[in-house]
């Protein structure tokens, strides 16, 4: 298995182009089974994630092609509902293709994904849903079943804005007859993106990126040819590289207003942000300051930056505070930073982070972003690092060492 070899201390300069966002593609690869015709998505990122998506839509039936960054999906020979335990296992938001399913066949049958590092992840939030729009949801031997039932439009309320929830309700509901409301629904991005690739199938969405959603259900949808949205997250973790190694970079394929909470702290940090009409500019600054961070649901701090925030406050003279609301277990990388130097502590979902040095060590990354956050604190470390497990981070970085390279960093994967 391959690792990264990193060598840091080094100020990173120069101009990186973002992909487009996993969590935008994968929910609507998932959508695309709503429809019998042709999708064509445009701007895919080249990630492992995307690749066990295809092979989900694969196991229905679906044909799935790829070239470059174009993912053409066939829906017309799909002729399974069921995802069994094995592929499901592989990836949570598989079972993002129950709530299309439902809708389309009427039924379907999908091995529950179970807990993961960073949390136990349940799916009460999508099944109340389905159950609201009148689906017969039963849980049974490690199996989500569902059944059309008396089925038409409702409002439903939300517990928690999930993200996956408010798009497995928002498909389901596309072809649901009657109109559903989503109350408290999530707001992220990636839930716009997925009402404007639903729009353009047929579907009659409104209010994505809003907290209350408003579906009027259709008879059929179409295929279509859809761009997908940049990878905020992405994005977010080039501007801590920039920040973290008190370089200067341009940041190519971003929309600003995505990204909106990060840009703020790290202005409070004292990192120099200039937003242009494509990207934007981060300068690093040779004195950051400290600063305290919660996570939130969107339009609060993304919950998907906190490992990479926390290797730049590790460096940042002073006391941090980084609170973590949305998952209950994901300060994995605070061991692997500590193995660096680092002074953390943790006390439940509080962390306490003291910045200074770091010195390159051997670290695992547990998981996508903590992979993503011991990386950027190689890029700040005295000596190497050499970061292990990157299985994790090839989920959902397309090409990380080498666009880190394209900007001056020494980073090496064998
Ligand atoms: C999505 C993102 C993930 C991001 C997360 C939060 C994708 C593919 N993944 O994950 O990168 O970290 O949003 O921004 O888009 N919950 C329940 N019951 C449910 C569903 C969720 O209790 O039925 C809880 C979860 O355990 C978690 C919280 O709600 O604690 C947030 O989960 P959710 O917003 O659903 O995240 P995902 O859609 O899984």
């Amino acid at each position: 298995m391959d690792s990264f070899f990193i060598r840091g201390n080094k100020p990173l300069q120069g101009q990186v182009t973002i992909s487009g966002s996993k969590n935008a593609t994968l929910p609507i690869m998932a959508a695309s089974l709503l429809s019998s015709g042709e999708v064509i998505l445009t701007g895919v990122p080249n990630l492992d994630d995307i690749s066990v998506m295809s092979e989900v839509l694969t196991t229905l039936g679906a044909k799935v092609t790829r070239e470059n960054d174009v993912l053409i999906i066939d829906g017309k020979d799909v002729n399974s509902c069921e995802i069994p335990e094995n592929i499901s296992r592989k990836m949570r938001a598989s079972n993002l293709v129950m709530g299309a399913l439902l809708a389309r066949f009427a039924q379907a049958r999908v091995a529950y994904p179970g807990g993961c590092a960073i949390g136990t992840r349940p799916m009460d939030l999508h099944l109340k849903g389905f159950r609201s729009l009148g689906y017969d949801i039963r849980e049974e031997y490690g199996f989500m079943e569902g059944k059309a039932d008396k089925i038409g439009g409702k409002e439903i309320l939300l517990d928690f804005p999930s993200v996956g929830a408010t798009e497995n309700i928002m498909m389901t509901a596309s072809l649901t007859h009657g109109t559903t409301i989503i109350r408290n629904a999530a707001r992220e991005p990636e839930i716009v993106d997925l009402q404007n690739f639903l729009n353009r199938m047929g579907a009659k969405i409104r209010g994505a990126g809003l907290d209350t959603i408003k579906i009027e259900g259709v008879k059929h949808l179409v295929g279509v040819e859809h761009k997908v949205i940049p990878d905020r997250i992405e994005a977010g973790t080039f501007m801590v590289a920039a920040a973290i190694t008190r370089g200067d970079v341009w940041i190519e394929n971003v929309v600003s207003e995505h990204i909106q909470p990060l840009i703020s702290k790290l202005r409070e940090i004292g990192i120099e942000i200039i937003p242009g009409s494509s990207g934007l500019r981060v300068i690093g600054s040779s004195q950051p300051r400290p600063t305290d961070i919660k996570t939130m649901p969107y339009p609060g701090f993304p919950t998907d930056m906190q490992a990479q925030m926390m290797a730049f406050l590790a460096t940042v003279k002073g006391t941090s505070i980084v609170v973590e609301t949305i998952f209950e277990n994901r300060f994995m990388h605070v061991q692997e930073l500590r193995r660096m130097g680092a002074n953390i502590k943790v006390e439940g979902r509080v962390a306490i982070v003291k910045g200074g040095r770091l010195q390159g060590a051997s670290v695992e990354a547990t998981d996508l972003r903590a992979g993503a956050a011991l990386i950027l604190a190689g890029l700040f470390a005295e000596g190497e690092t050499v970061v292990s497990h990157i299985e994790h981070i090839d989920r959902g970085y397309d090409s990380i060492h080498e666009k880190l390279q394209g900007i001056g960093a020494e980073i090496n994967r064998k």
